[in-house]
């Protein structure tokens, strides 16, 4: 369907237009990004995102995972419909569920509630939101490499592998829960990388990280990087003690402006597509 033919003017007039309103609507976009977003009256208040992690916690955790890296059901931190797609259509999907699916819907939610849980998903989704922790990060990544951190966890591809990839670390995790991680490692385990001790039948004692393991054997990460198989029927111990293979002295060795620079240094790894090396078939 053609318009009726037009002087070059007006279809260069016309094009212009078009060109006006669509970088308006790139700039209204951008706006969206930046404050408060259409449509959620709550944007990245964080009293709202309390609010919403407590609601994710009783109505949504069961399926889509503590972390909301998905359990049952869609990591949703990682997905494009939370990081990138409108928060209206958020808005609808949540209200209504996803028909044909376990994703149920919501209909006794008021508004705001459904509001505060998308302000707590874009909060854990969109990398670089939350402010940036103080401190000297360029600073932190010094003290990374001398406190030995470096040797037992990746961050920019390189690193040792004892320990998890910190790539997208505060991404995965809030500024305070990685402060108890590095303060106290033995609080919480990450899982994948369970301490493991076993004293094999000519008295051999080894140490490390519990990678696989079945009816026959088990295998395990030294702390020399090496992965070595074990016969089960063949050890004379196998015990999985409580503790972290991390040292859990950082917080007497670390001076307090160290400490701050560190974990402004871990702040900054944001980048939730940075590959994270995981499992046995890595080595
Ligand atoms: C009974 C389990 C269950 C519960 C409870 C649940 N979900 Fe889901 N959810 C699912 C499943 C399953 C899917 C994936 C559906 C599909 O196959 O597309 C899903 C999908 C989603 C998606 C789309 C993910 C994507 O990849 O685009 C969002 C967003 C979502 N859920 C948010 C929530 C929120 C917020 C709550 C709590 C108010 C919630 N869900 C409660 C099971 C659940
Ligand atoms: C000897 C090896 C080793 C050293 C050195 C080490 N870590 Fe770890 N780290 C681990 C292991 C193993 C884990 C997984 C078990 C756990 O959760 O404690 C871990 C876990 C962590 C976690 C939690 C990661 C997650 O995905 O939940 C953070 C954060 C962390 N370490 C930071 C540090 C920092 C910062 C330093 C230096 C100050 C450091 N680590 C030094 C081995 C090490």
């Amino acid at each position: 369907m053609r318009e009726p033919l037009q002087s070059p003017v007006t279809s260069c007039i016309a094009v212009s237009a078009l060109a006006v309103a669509s970088m308006a609507v790139g700039a209204a976009q951008d706006a969206e990004q930046a404050a408060a977003p259409t449509g959620n009256p709550f944007g990245r208040d964080p009293a709202a995102i309390r609010a919403g992690d407590e609601l994710f916690h009783e109505r949504c955790a069961v399926c889509h995972g503590q972390k909301a890296q998905g359990a049952m059901a869609a990591d949703l931190v990682r997905t494009r419909s939370v990081r990138r797609g409108s928060q209206t259509a958020l808005f609808a999907l949540i209200r209504e569920g996803i028909p044909g699916t376990d994703m149920p819907p919501q209909p006794d939610l008021a508004d705001e509630r459904i509001w505060q849980v998308i302000s707590y998903l874009r909060s854990l989704a969109l990398p670089g939101q939350q402010a940036p922790l103080e401190g000297d990060p360029e600073a932190g990544r010094i003290v990374f490499q001398t406190a030995g951190c470096a040797s037992c966890h990746i961050v920019n591809g390189s690193g040792g592998f004892l320990g998890p990839s910190l790539d997208a670390i505060a991404v995965k995790k809030p500024s305070d829960e990685i402060r108890r991680d590095v303060l106290e490692p033995d609080a919480e385990l990450a899982s994948g990388f369970e301490s493991v001790e076993v004293e094999t039948g000519d008295g051999r004692r080894v140490a490390g990280v519990l990678k696989n393991e079945d009816t026959f054997s088990v295998f395990i990460l030294t702390s020399e990087g090496v992965v070595e198989a074990f016969e089960r029927a063949g050890l004379k111990s196998l015990v999985m003690p409580k503790r972290s293979r991390m040292p859990g002295d950082y917080a007497s060795r670390l001076a307090p402006e160290d400490l701050g620079n560190l974990l402004a240094y871990l702040d900054r790894q944001r980048d939730p597509f940075t590959p994270v090396r995981r499992g046995f078939g890595v080595y």
